[in-house]
């Protein structure tokens, strides 16, 4: 396609932002991505709003597109995502050289919002539909695509943690149907993707099998050619007991598993509307660890949320040392319009900022004794691209370390037993023993 025009994506925020720009990409035919936005005919920003500091990096963003725009007024701009779901028309009234806004529950409408912007209107959409966005789009296109993927199979948060813009950004929980995700995973599979990561603002929340996620899971492990499985993002109370025993008894289930805690302090989970305590967090580690001891753990973490005191910030650094996570992100609380708790005073800010540099200095001290731990190990790796370095293949282990093995017959989409044996900066480094599969 010669005369196809270019579009621009920029994404912001978490998992299920990336595998949205992916989606949005497929239903704009006629245009192809370009990594240049001087190049492009449509920029599109899908946008991130759960801390402030995203939001406003949309702004800056969008400041920067005024030369293009006055050079090349056909060229369309819009803004998706979270950002557009919960300011909507007031970002055309902040940054007027906005032409679309499209809500992360209706981005199938995207080729006619285009074509509504075709006269220089502008066009906004951030309804939440009765129809399922992902029956009204059409099939994924036929190409190869790279071994891991990831694949969305629950929006939404029924949840409201007191703090958190999702819930009103995303809507309410919705799961996908069972058999749609089946169906899409065996379509990406015959496009070489190997391992998957299944996606969802409350991922262990899925309902859409008779039982829950856990059933999901051993239904895509029946399907020949994918090998890994993953899932994110979870909450600990939604963690059921076939879930756990699928850590121990699914081996296509990854050892790897990101819990959000936020905090260590139970005063301070109860005013985030946690419903659960530090307690009941642990033990629940713990019966997974039973299920699956070499188990990898990760977590979020917010410091200096309201009324947070000294000893709830010493009572979340007693949690992290008991839990001993393999990674962790860790944020200073970021009061966002429209959340209970941004109703309350803000503590300090520069005891919040210490109290986050204390915080990260002990995950990162973790992290790194995890990392180095591998040191000796053989671990599965799927390879995934050719590293900077000539000759050199870079994957990921089963517990996420990205590792570098220099082999010529390592090949990407690949699985081999590599064995550990140096641990760098932000990777590991090993020697390609075999193909396993
Ligand atoms: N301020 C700071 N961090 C936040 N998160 C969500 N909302 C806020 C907020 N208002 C963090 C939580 C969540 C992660 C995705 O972002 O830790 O798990
Ligand atoms: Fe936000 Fe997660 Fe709490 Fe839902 S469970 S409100 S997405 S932090």
């Amino acid at each position: 396609m010669t005369d196809a025009k270019k579009l621009f994506i920029k994404t912001y925020g978490c998992q299920m932002n990336v595998y949205d720009s992916e989606r949005m990409a497929e239903t704009l035919e006629g245009y192809e991505q370009t990594d240049r936005p001087e190049d492009a005919d449509m920029i599109l920003l899908n946008t991130c709003h759960i801390r402030e500091k995203a939001a406003e990096k949309v702004y800056s963003e969008l400041g920067r597109y005024k030369n293009l725009k006055s050079e090349k007024p056909d060229l369309k701009i819009g803004v998706a995502g979270c950002v557009a779901q919960a300011e909507g028309e007031e970002i055309m009234k902040r940054q007027p050289l906005v032409d679309l806004v499209v809500g992360p529950q209706a981005y199938h409408r995207l080729p006619d919002l285009v074509k509504r912007t075709s006269n220089g209107a502008k066009a906004l959409d951030t309804d939440f539909p009765e129809e399922d966005k992902f029956t009204r789009m059409k099939g994924r296109p036929k190409a190869r695509r790279a071994p891991a993927a990831f694949l969305t199979v629950q929006e939404g948060c029924d949840k409201f943690c007191a703090f958190c813009v999702v819930p009103y950004t995303r809507g309410a929980e919705v799961s996908r149907p069972s058999s749609q995700v089946i169906r899409e995973a065996q379509d990406l599979v015959e496009r070489g993707v190997r391992e998957v990561t299944l996606l969802g603002q409350n991922v262990n929340a899925y309902n859409g099998h008779d039982t829950g996620l856990a059933g999901l899971i051993w239904d895509l492990a029946e399907i020949d050619g994918l090998e890994r499985i993953r899932f994110t993002t979870s909450h600990p109370n939604d963690m059921d007991d076939a879930l756990i025993a699928a850590h121990g008894e699914c081996s296509k289930l990854m050892p790897y598993l990101h819990l959000p805690v936020q905090s260590g302090s139970d005063r301070i989970l109860k005013a985030m509307n946690r419903k659960h305590t530090a307690e009941s967090y642990i033990r629940l580690i713990e019966r997974l660890r039973d299920a699956r001891p070499d188990l990898m753990l990760s977590g979020d973490f917010i410091v200096g949320f309201p009324g947070e005191t000294e000893q709830d910030f010493e009572d979340t650094l007693s949690l992290v040392r008991e839990v001993r996570y393999g990674s962790a992100y860790s944020f200073k609380y970021s009061a966002r319009p429209g959340t209970p708790a941004a109703e309350k005073d803000d503590i300090d800010g520069a005891e919040a900022t210490e109290r986050l540099r204390k915080l990260q200095a002990l995950l990162t001290e973790q992290q790194r004794a995890a990392q180095d731990a591998q040191v000796g190990n053989e671990v599965s790796v799927l390879f995934e691209k050719e590293g900077r370095q000539e000759g050199q293949m870079v994957g990921k282990s089963d517990y996420l370390h990205a590792v570098h093995v220099a082999h010529e017959d390592a090949r990407i989409g690949q699985i081999a037993k590599v064995k550990i044996v140096e641990s760098g900066t932000n990777s590991l480094k090993g020697e390609f023993l075999r193909e396993i599969a």
